[in-house]
Formats: structure tokens, sequence, C-alpha cells
């Protein structure tokens, strides 16, 4: 095969190369209401860094060379200035498809889905108030499961650094061993069929988790951490945008 040519998906020469599989769609989700944000115009919207906070963690993944598509959940009423506002900004190379968001997080998750196609055997679920997120992360946390045939999915997380306390009403019931403990983050990859399966037994169920994880774990798929930064927080109070932008001002200063 000539050099520049294109290299067939199941082709040997991909084995010991650097490139991985073009093989994961991610789904950011960003049709949320903001609340504890409390800016009207939505936290996925406000100014971070000189561009609509959303935009920092779409960026990411076009970076990812394991992520060949990407879909973006909003509320219908905003896809116009998704596309306007985000998309167009961006030029993004990798195909995009807007799906509309739901009730929930959970919701907003399983309407995205529908709108990965069959042919992509990952998924990566990633809330776009997280802007710090990069590429390397993403790589990281798409590698543990496509290396492991084993595990329905990888999720990011911390160490706990916190001692817990187990409370009730104000009373401390118990200290956890703190070394068991890490806190969850996104992206959350899975394999698509099992999130799939997973997000509709949760609907049929009535279940409403507080991670994609949740839903897979309570079906019995085994999940792994892969340990992430400390960065990659979740914008959700105004003062988190200050940090976001401390963090990201860092990082582009090198
Ligand atoms: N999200 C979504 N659809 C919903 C609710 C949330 O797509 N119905 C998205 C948010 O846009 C965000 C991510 O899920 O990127 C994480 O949710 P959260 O931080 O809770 O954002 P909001 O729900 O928007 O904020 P709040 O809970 O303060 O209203
Ligand atoms: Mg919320």
């Amino acid at each position: 095969m000539g050099a520049g040519a294109p290299c067939p998906e199941a082709c040997a020469c991909r084995v010991g190369s650097a490139e991985p599989p073009a093989d994961t769609c991610a789904v950011i989700v960003a049709g949320g209401s903001g609340e504890r944000f409390g800016d009207p115009r939505g936290k996925q919207f406000v100014e971070l860094a000189g561009l609509p906070l959303m935009c920092w963690s779409i960026a990411a993944f076009e970076q990812a060379p394991s992520v060949a598509r990407l879909v973006v959940v909003c509320a219908p009423d905003r896809a116009a200035q998704v596309e306007k506002d985000v998309l167009a900004r961006l030029s993004l190379k990798k195909p995009v498809a807007l799906a509309p968001s739901g009730a929930t997080r959970q919701d907003s998750v399983l309407s995205g889905l529908g709108a990965v196609p069959r042919d992509l055997e990952f998924v990566a679920v990633h809330d776009a108030a997280r802007p710090l997120v990069e590429a390397e992360m993403i790589e990281a946390a798409i590698a543990a499961v496509r290396q492991d045939p084993a595990l329905a999915g990888a999720i990011l997380a911390t160490r706990s650094v916190d001692t817990l306390k187990l409370v009730e009403g104000t009373t401390i019931v118990a200290t956890p061993d703190r070394s068991f403990y890490w806190a969850a983050q996104t992206p959350q990859v899975f394999r698509r069929r099992v999130l799939l399966a997973a997000h509709k037994a949760a609907a049929r169920d009535e279940y409403l988790g507080t991670d994609d994880a949740s839903l897979v774990e309570r079906m019995g798929g085994k999940v792994r951490v892969v340990e992430s930064s400390r960065d990659n927080i979740k914008v959700t109070l105004p003062e988190d945008l200050a940090l976001a932008e401390a963090a990201l001002e860092r990082r582009l200063l090198g």
C-alpha cells in the first residue's frame, strides 16, 4: 500500500502503530438549565477564555484520535445557538450530530445514544460543563476499555483526598476508609451496546442514577476507574468559572 493511501479498518499495519482506531462516538451533554450556576444564558454558553464554555470540551474530543464523531445534546430551542456560536466557531473536521435534551441528564444521555451509529464500538459520555478535559485523558479512558474485554466501561476519577464521614442528620455514623473512595468525573466510556441496554433498563425500572457508570454497575457490568486530574472540574457554581479560567490559562501558557 502506497504512502498516503487509505488504511482499511482491519489493516495489519495498525498493529504496533501509534494511532489508535477511530472506534468511539462522543456524547456531550449540554442540555441542562444550570440552576446552581444561575446565569440566564446557561453555564454552557458563558464565555471562558474567549469562547462559549462548551466549546472547550468539544475541542478536546475533536483532538482525540479514537473519537470518530460527536453527538452534542442540547435543548431544542438552543440548537440554532449551538450551531452558530459553538460549532461554527470550532470548524470541526469530525461529523457532529445534535440530539434533543430531556428532563434529566440521564434522559439527555439516552437521547444522545439514539444518534450514535451502530458501527462504533465505544461511547464516551461527557458533561459539556467540564471544559478542562484533555484529549490524553479521553484516550486513556477509551484505551482502558478497548484493552480489556472483561470491562463494560471505564471512567475518569480522582482519589478522595478528604476524610469522608457518613452522617445522619448532623451526627457522624462512620468514617469509612478513604482509600476505597474515588470521585467520579466524565468522560465515562462504555461499550455502546452495554450502555444502551443499561439506559433502557433504567428507564424501564424508573431508576435514576447520578452517573452513567451506576446504570451499568446495576446490570452487573464491570467498570474501572482511570486516575484523572483534579483540574477536570464540573462548572457548577459561579465561583467554578474563575477556577476553570485559571486552569485553562495555566495550560495555554504552557
Ligand atoms: N444536562 C443535560 N440535560 C439535563 C440536565 C443536565 O444535558 N436535563 C447536562 C448539563 O448541561 C451538564 C451535565 O449534564 O453539561 C452535568 O449536569 P449539571 O452540572 O447538573 O448541569 P445542570 O443540570 O445544567 O445544572 P444544575 O443541576 O445546577 O441545574
Ligand atoms: Mg443538573
